[in-house]
């Protein structure tokens, strides 16, 4: 009787050994490995169906004599998915769509199956997480077209692969691919082994078959999608939802993308009817952000998108060392980079001072243009002074903070500006533009920028 072999895989790179090891041999990293059993020894080839030795050669083809359809996208009717998707799904790719438990991945694709039934397209959502009977409660609250899509509850990849090549769907949801099964595997759904197996399983079907495939995936503690990172270089499309739980702000990024740029985001609000796409975010956020000490407005973008979102600091005095550096939505490392740079370049100096940083709303900027809003955030709750207008207007700003105290130029500043002005939030203090920009108040360093925005401060005091 042939012997079962154990092997051990990285449960970060997916990196495979035959001996267990306390350190990866693939990436380095500590207690990664995990024992995951081998199916049978596989015939002989490769891992994308290749022969074995003695077959045929293929032919290689010229592109140009490939036959590809038109761009003929899925639009799922949700413009913001449709936006980071790159214009919509492509037939037979797959996406992963991560995020952390609670965000609304369930809602998000219920609510793209149900446009996409709805407009004529045949589609199939497949749960191994939930009852019926919670999907149906979900789908109550999402409306007439959620109630339509034809579902599954199963965790068994082998029930799912054959539903997909009888009802061959145009859409596929599988929610979520850690619940899913192989026979063939003895390691617990969700292991490295199993994931691997089955997006490797489903990918073959859809790819065959044409049918555009969701996986939805889970995320770990440190933020990264479970499972292998093999997953993220064997699908299509990795896209990321994020935003804190508690606050109704979602960003829907891509952070991998074969048939679009990875640059766009989409900002949705949770609400009882389901997600509702914010098609004008920086209205939201300018209208929420106060006129108090401390608060400032930074012009982000966000992909091609300019953003305006409130900074928020609090400084406050300690005894504890070393002095707490608390940062949400913005780099950790980056506080750290902007405190030491305030206090060698006109600014307070806050080694004695608890210093808490939020960008408002749960969103995340993760730009060097977003430097200079915490300076001046940090500087303004530091001396507890508004930085807002007497017109109780907050002040707008943006650019990267360089570690001699210049302040450096970053992209679009057009856009960012002109974003600002749509609100009336100029001048906006940023870096030179190698254009003259009406509403620019130009700094060219950070001790500049400080001093223009303590006028704007004393005035609004005075
Ligand atoms: N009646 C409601 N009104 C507003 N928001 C709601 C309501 N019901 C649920 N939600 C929101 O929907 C979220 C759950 O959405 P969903 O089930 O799509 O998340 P998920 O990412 O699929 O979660 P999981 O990781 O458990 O699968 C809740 O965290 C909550 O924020
Ligand atoms: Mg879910």
């Amino acid at each position: 009787m042939a012997r079962s072999r154990t092997s051990y895989f990285c449960s970060g790179c997916g990196h495979e050994a035959h001996a267990w090891s306390g350190r990866c041999a693939g990436c380095g990293e500590w207690n990664t490995l995990v024992e995951a059993p081998q199916a049978a020894p596989q015939p002989a080839a490769g891992p994308r169906g290749g022969r074995a030795r003695g077959a045929a050669a293929s032919t290689p083809v010229a592109l140009r004599d490939v036959s590809a359809p038109a761009d003929q996208r899925l639009r799922t009717g949700i413009l913001e998915l449709d936006r980071v998707l790159g214009g919509g799904l492509v037939p037979g790719s797959l996406v992963l769509l991560g995020g952390s438990p609670g965000i609304g991945k369930s809602t998000l694709t219920g609510m793209a199956l149900g446009n996409l039934g709805a407009a004529g397209h045949r589609v199939l959502y497949a749960s191994g997480e939930e009852s019926p009977a919670q999907i149906r409660l979900r789908a109550e609250r999402l409306g007439e077209a959620a109630l339509a899509v034809p579902t599954i509850t199963e965790t068994s990849l082998e029930a799912v692969v054959a539903t997909l090549e009888a009802e061959r769907p145009d859409v596929c949801v599988i929610d979520s691919i850690q619940t899913l099964h192989a026979e063939g595997l003895s390691g617990a759904p969700g292991s490295v082994g199993q994931v691997r197996e089955a997006a490797g399983a489903v990918m073959e079907v859809a790819k065959r078959l044409g049918s555009a495939v969701i996986l939805v995936g889970h995320v770990t503690k440190e933020g990264a999608v479970a499972g292998p990172r093999v997953l993220e270089h064997l699908v299509d499309c990795v896209l990321f939802f994020e935003g804190e739980r508690e606050r109704s702000f979602r960003t829907l990024r891509a952070l991998k993308n074969r048939f679009g740029a990875t640059s766009e985001v989409g900002v949705f609000e949770m609400r009882s009817g389901g997600l509702v796409e914010v098609e004008d975010p920086s209205a939201r956020f300018v209208a929420e952000a106060s006129a108090a000490p401390g608060s400032v407005v930074l012009c982000s973008m966000e992909g091609t998108r300019p953003l305006l979102v409130e900074v928020q600091a609090l400084v406050a005095p300690t005894e504890i060392v070393p002095p707490r550096r608390v940062a949400n939505g913005i780099d950790r490392n980056r506080l750290a980079m902007i405190l030491a740079v305030l206090a060698r370049h006109g600014g307070p100096a806050l080694g004695g001072a608890d210093v808490f940083v939020n960008v408002a709303g749960g969103v995340r900027v993760d730009e060097p243009g977003a430097d200079l809003a915490v300076a001046l955030a940090l500087v303004s709750a530091h001396r507890g002074e508004p930085l807002a207008d007497s017109g109780g207007r907050p002040l707008a700003c943006f650019g990267e903070v360089g570690l001699t105290g210049e302040l450096r130029p970053v992209g679009h500043a057009d856009r960012r500006v002109a974003e600002a002005l749509k609100f009336g939030l100029a001048p906006v203090i940023g870096p030179r533009a190698s254009e003259q920009l009406d509403g620019l108040a130009a700094a060219d360093t950070l001790r500049a920028a400080l001093k223009a925005s303590n006028r704007r401060g004393v005035r609004a005091v005075a």
